[in-house]
């Protein structure tokens, strides 16, 4: 069994899984198959605008479990290729895979975000006027709705989950806190913890730390790391000490290809990713 559990591949079992526990819908989600150890494969990616090349045949390999940082200059495609990952940016030519047996280019957003890839963009984009304990609670229902949601009662799996995901995100001691008065920090926590309530497979993470404090940083660095293993984390970032604090390998994103792919010293030991970055 690899690092990540992957569904029982009966859809019949989904189903009674989702009436005892669980209030997703699983039924005919595909199985996510990282046997061969990736759970991301983009292979020659390219796309286009007006003419301009924002990614040029660009090849990426994402492991199960793993946690990888993505750098690179602005305008080096990082976001675009995070659109073509969850399917917002289709490529006009090239392939992308998750786990074995899902081609995300014929997922539509919602099933690529159901079958397991969830994306945290820059903003916080918390329930302001809900408490931090609802706002997970809000983000176990998914698209059963808000309304739906609050008036149900939860049993206590959804129950221990939340506390679980609360405690992962650390933010036990205000649980009952109106997410409105969080820190910038605190928001951006209580939102990872919002998509891991969906139990992404992978996690796409655009500059967590923009605006954070240093110990928030921190507190940010040990929070991504504790996810890897059960997840895969991608992080696109462009603080390099908080990189250099998390990172086991880093990809530097440049014109929408890979330029170099190793640890932190060797990037940035790296002569092009040197000459890339002087011009910054
Ligand atoms: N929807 C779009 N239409 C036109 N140009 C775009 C669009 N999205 C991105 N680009 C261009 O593609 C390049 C890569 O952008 P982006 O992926 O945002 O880079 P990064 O996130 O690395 O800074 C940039 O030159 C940007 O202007
Ligand atoms: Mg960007």
């Amino acid at each position: 069994m690899s690092a990540l559990q992957t569904h029982d591949d009966n859809p019949a079992q989904w189903q009674q899984n989702d009436v005892a526990g669980t209030m997703h819908v699983r039924s005919g989600k595909p199985v996510l198959d990282t046997s061969h150890k990736a759970i991301l494969y983009l292979e020659n990616i390219s796309v286009s605008f007006d003419g301009f090349k924002a990614i040029n045949d660009l090849n990426l390999y994402i492991d199960a479990g793993e946690l990888r940082c993505i750098i690179g200059p602005n305008g080096a495609g990082k976001t675009t290729m995070m659109d073509i990952i969850t399917g917002k940016t289709r490529p006009d030519t090239g392939q992308a895979w998750f786990g074995q047996q899902m081609n995300l280019l014929d997922m539509s957003e919602a099933e690529i975000a159901q079958a397991g890839i969830g994306r945290k963009f820059q903003k916080p984009t918390v329930f302001e006027q809900h408490s931090v304990f609802e706002n997970l609670e809000l983000a176990m229902a998914g698209d059963k709705g808000v309304w739906a949601s609050l008036f149900a009662t939860l049993n206590a799996v959804q129950r221990e989950r939340i506390e679980e995901i609360l405690g992962v995100i650390g933010l036990q001691a205000h649980s009952q806190q109106w997410a409105g008065a969080l820190s910038h920090g605190q928001k951006q926590w209580l939102e990872i913890g919002m998509l891991l309530m969906q139990e992404p497979k992978l996690l796409l993470v655009d500059e967590p730390v923009a605006g954070m404090t240093h110990q928030e940083m921190d507190r940010t660095a040990e929070l991504l790391i504790s996810l890897a293993g059960q997840h895969s984390v991608v992080v696109v970032e462009h603080d390099m000490d908080f990189v250099r604090s998390i990172a086991n390998k880093v990809t530097v994103l440049h014109q929408g290809s890979v330029l170099a792919e190793g640890t932190m010293d060797q990037v940035q030991n790296d002569e092009r990713v040197k000459a890339v970055y002087l011009g910054e």
